[in-house]
């Protein structure tokens, strides 16, 4: 197969590039394989405005150059206590939102982490592989002591093991995730040195992928701290499933800036609530700031946030609508997820006999 290889310089994002200038960057490459990406997206909150925008929205056009993996990662997600019809709830409900969004389950393979067992079978052997000292320099382990810290169990110690496997079982090139998550794949990466150190090439060398390109969206009340799915509270929180009437009025109640000028300008340092504002409205309508700055010239925040809350209700509703409407038909759902497993099975159990040999497991 020829395949088209472009990787953007400065971490943007390779699926944001028209494909013209792609082709024009990149080589032509005979490979046997198409670059592998995956990543996993634990299903302990709702999806909201900020994982759209900031992310999901650039994933649909990732499938032409890249060969994707995404997973509910359930197993990680009980490392904190859960409520077990929500969690059952939200892991189908992220696969109808992701399918909503514009995810192709024909082009890109999504499963559930519980479906495929070599993601816990591989993740026992790497724990005999990781080091206690390591684990203990983890910061969200660290943090999530501090929160949880009446359930600091040995899956939230070991979590990182967990999802080394997740990684190396699909031997990926490249790992899209969050700046809080670059120390795990860090972590990775050692235990990759590590084991083809001892026992030869058996994992291929994962590179942690943090894109560029999204918008940053700030919480509504809060326009210091990212909207954030865990949020339990919610009120400065859009999710992707809010009526319009919720919509509307979480951003009636948006914090706008106490400044005197009370105008539409682009400034995140002094007016960091409008500039929040503004980079949603950017985004939901593909805007750029100068031409939003003179659409409401003159006028004030009453007239600014009400054009922002119906840019966004108009953003979400198909997403909502397709995502209630797939969730309805069960068995779609289960045929993705089952075939999403069946994929992921064949890859990751060939990774998984290699290493089961490499140890010394008697062949079964
Ligand atoms: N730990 C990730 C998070 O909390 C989720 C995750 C689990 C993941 N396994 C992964 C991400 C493998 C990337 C690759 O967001």
């Amino acid at each position: 197969m020829v395949y088209c290889l472009y990787m953007p310089p400065d971490g943007e994002d390779p699926h944001s590039v028209p494909a013209a200038r792609r082709e024009k960057e990149g080589t032509m490459e005979t490979l046997e394989r198409k670059k592998v990406m995956l990543s996993g997206i634990k299903p302990s909150g709702d999806l909201t405005l900020g994982s759209y925008l900031g992310a999901i929205k650039n994933w649909a056009a990732r499938a032409e150059q890249f060969d994707c993996y995404y997973f509910m990662a359930d197993a990680h997600a009980i490392t904190v206590r859960q409520k077990p019809a929500d969690l059952r709830r939200r892991t189908l409900e992220q696969l109808a939102q992701y399918i909503a969004c514009g995810l192709d389950p024909e082009q890109n393979t999504l499963l559930i982490q519980s479906h495929v067992p070599a993601h816990a079978e591989l993740g026992w052997v790497l724990n005999c592989y990781t080091m206690f000292g390591e684990l203990s320099r983890m910061t969200q382990f660290k943090d999530k002591s501090r929160k949880n810290a009446d359930n600091i169990n040995g899956g939230l110690f070991t979590y990182p093991c967990l999802m080394a496997a997740d990684i190396l079982l699909y031997q990926p090139d490249y790992v899209p995730v969050g700046e809080d998550q670059k120390q795990h794949v860090e972590l990775a990466r050692n235990i990759v040195q590590r084991f083809n150190g001892i026992y030869g090439q058996v994992f291929r060398m994962p590179e942690p992928y943090i894109p560029k390109v999204g918008a940053r969206v700030m919480d509504l009340l809060n326009p210091s701290s990212k909207m954030s799915k865990s949020d339990e509270a919610g009120a400065g929180v859009v999710y992707l499933m809010d009526r319009p009437e919720d919509i509307a009025r979480k951003f009636k109640r948006a914090v706008t800036d106490s400044d005197t000028e009370r105008c539409v300008r682009y400034d995140p340092e002094t007016k960091p609530g409008v500039a929040n504002l503004m980079s949603i409205y950017a985004a939901a309508t593909d805007r750029s700031f100068a031409q939003i700055e003179a659409e409401f010239e003159g006028q004030g925040y009453g007239v600014f946030k009400p054009a922002v809350a119906d840019a966004v209700i108009e953003l979400l509703r198909p997403i909502r609508e397709e995502a209630t409407r797939i969730l309805a038909d069960k068995a779609y759902l289960q045929s993705v997820y089952r075939a999403g497993a069946e994929k992921a099975a064949a890859i990751a159990n060939r990774t998984l006999r290699k290493v089961y040999k490499k140890v010394g497991f008697v062949e079964r």
